[in-house]
């Protein structure tokens, strides 16, 4: 951890970079905020840990908490919520089996946020799978998607 964090530091000293620079960059090493690496760079940089996490829990990009490898984002805007998304959610949920509270899976394959309106209402309810959108998504076509993702036959790297 401390290599690639030197890493990080390095670059935000070349590059005059700033503390979301940072921030940026430990999620994209680590795919979340881990507390054990805020820490280090806080007491590097002599900067309290509490600006960092003022900054992380201002911007929704930062995630406090390790992600899945597959991440569904499931717009809960108005117009999909009127065209079911908080049953398309629920039945993702339970699924999923991610525990009462989360959002990631125990095995961590799986994460399922909930978003504000991301902008296609007309094509509501949208799910988003791994960056790909989904709209006039139905229950049956969501649980399609899942059967695919679990049993691997597409990989994440597959949507990228
Ligand atoms: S409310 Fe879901 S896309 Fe707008």
């Amino acid at each position: 951890m401390e290599e690639k964090l030197e890493g990080i530091l390095t670059r935000y000293r070349e590059n005059e970079g700033n503390l979301i620079s940072i921030l940026q960059d430990i999620e994209s090493e680590f795919g979340y905020l881990r507390e054990d690496a805020i820490n280090w760079v806080s007491e590097r940089l002599d900067v309290p840990p509490a600006k960092f996490y003022g900054i992380a829990t201002f911007y929704a990009q930062f995630h406090l908490k390790p992600r899945g490898k597959n991440v569904i984002t499931a717009c809960c805007g108005t117009a999909c919520h009127v065209k079911g998304s908080e049953r398309l959610i629920n039945s993702l949920v339970k699924e999923l089996a991610i525990p009462e509270g989360e959002e990631t899976s125990e095995d961590l394959q799986f994460t399922v946020e909930k978003v504000n309106c991301v902008g296609a209402c007309s094509i509501a309810p949208v799910i988003i799978v791994n960056k790909i959108v989904h709209g006039k998504m139905t229950p049956d076509k969501l649980m399609k998607e899942m059967k695919t993702l679990k049993e691997g036959k597409r990989e994440y790297t597959d949507y990228i």
